[in-house]
């Protein structure tokens, strides 16, 4: 399989701290690949690179074989990639479709319509609300789509998010602990949303401290330690690896 997504040499130092060294890995196209570390590890800072929100301060991140890093978020969010994010980014007080809405590249009214009152207004309004219900049934809360986003559940809230994020299409969905104050029903029917996206064209780069999740749907994992990929391979070899192990325990110890 071709990589959708190549990082070589990647590092990005905040003053003395080197949050990530020489993190070089590939994702392939169509599968669904585990980034997992202790707490401050690098996860989020390279999911920051990725999706543009940062830029490395060494090597090169590669988007179908092209240089993409230091580009910014909504030229990649272009180019085919997507996120949600660790802390929760929704409009409290517009509904959950309305917040999903907001990413979709379908036409919205533009400004001669809202001022003329045009009865296209009225048509793509109805059909973006239909898109981002179809969307939010897509991760189980359909029944949500009028639920101000701020009235609904942690885990809810978190499955706009991903709603969200698939409403821009994405080839590469960076997914940054999904799982987060979900419930053990909403993790497995998260499992089984992430296992489905291959299918509808979607590469995912999964970060989650939930291992059930992570083992029972990767294809592929990476672990982070201190900035520096320490193991990749199939989940089984990486769950029984001494380094990752080793760790893990270090990072209970600390
Ligand atoms: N903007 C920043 N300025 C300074 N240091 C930062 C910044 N962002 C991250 N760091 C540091 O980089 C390291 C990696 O942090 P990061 O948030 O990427 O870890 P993480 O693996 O996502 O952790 P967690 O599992 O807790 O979410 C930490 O030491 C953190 O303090
Ligand atoms: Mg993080």
């Amino acid at each position: 399989m071709s990589a959708l997504l190549e990082l070589r040499g990647v590092a990005r130092r905040f003053g003395g701290v080197a949050a990530l060294s020489d993190v070089s890995f590939a994702v392939p196209v169509g599968a669904v690949v585990g980034l997992i570390g202790p707490n401050g590890s690098g996860k989020t800072t390279l999911m920051n690179v990725i999706s543009g929100v940062d830029a490395p301060t060494e090597g090169a991140v590669l988007l179908d074989g092209t240089p993409v890093q230091g580009l910014p978020a909504h030229v990649l969010a272009r180019r085919g990639i997507a996120r949600t994010f660790q802390h929760i980014r929704l409009i409290p007080d517009l509904t959950a479709a309305q917040n999903v809405a907001l990413a979709l590249h379908a036409p919205s009214a533009g400004a001669v319509d809202i001022l003329l009152r045009l009865p296209r207004l009225g048509r793509i309004e109805t059909a973006r609300h239909d898109r981002s219900t179809t969307l939010l049934a897509k991760v189980g809360i359909g029944h949500h789509a009028r639920t101000p986003a701020g009235d609904l559940s942690y885990g809810d809230r978190r499955r706009v998010e991903i709603a969200r994020a698939l409403a821009a299409v994405p080839r590469l969905l960076l997914l940054d602990e999904p799982a987060a104050g979900m419930t053990h029903g909403e993790r497995t029917s998260l499992r089984d949303l992430i296992a489905g996206l291959p299918a509808l064209g979607v590469t995912v780069l999964l970060v989650e401290h939930d291992m059930d999740l992570v083992m029972g749907v990767c294809d592929e994992i990476r672990v982070l330690n201190q900035g520096q990929i320490i193991a990749s391979g199939a989940p089984e070899a990486v769950r029984a690896d001494p380094r990752v192990i080793e760790a893990y325990l270090g990072a209970e110890d600390a």
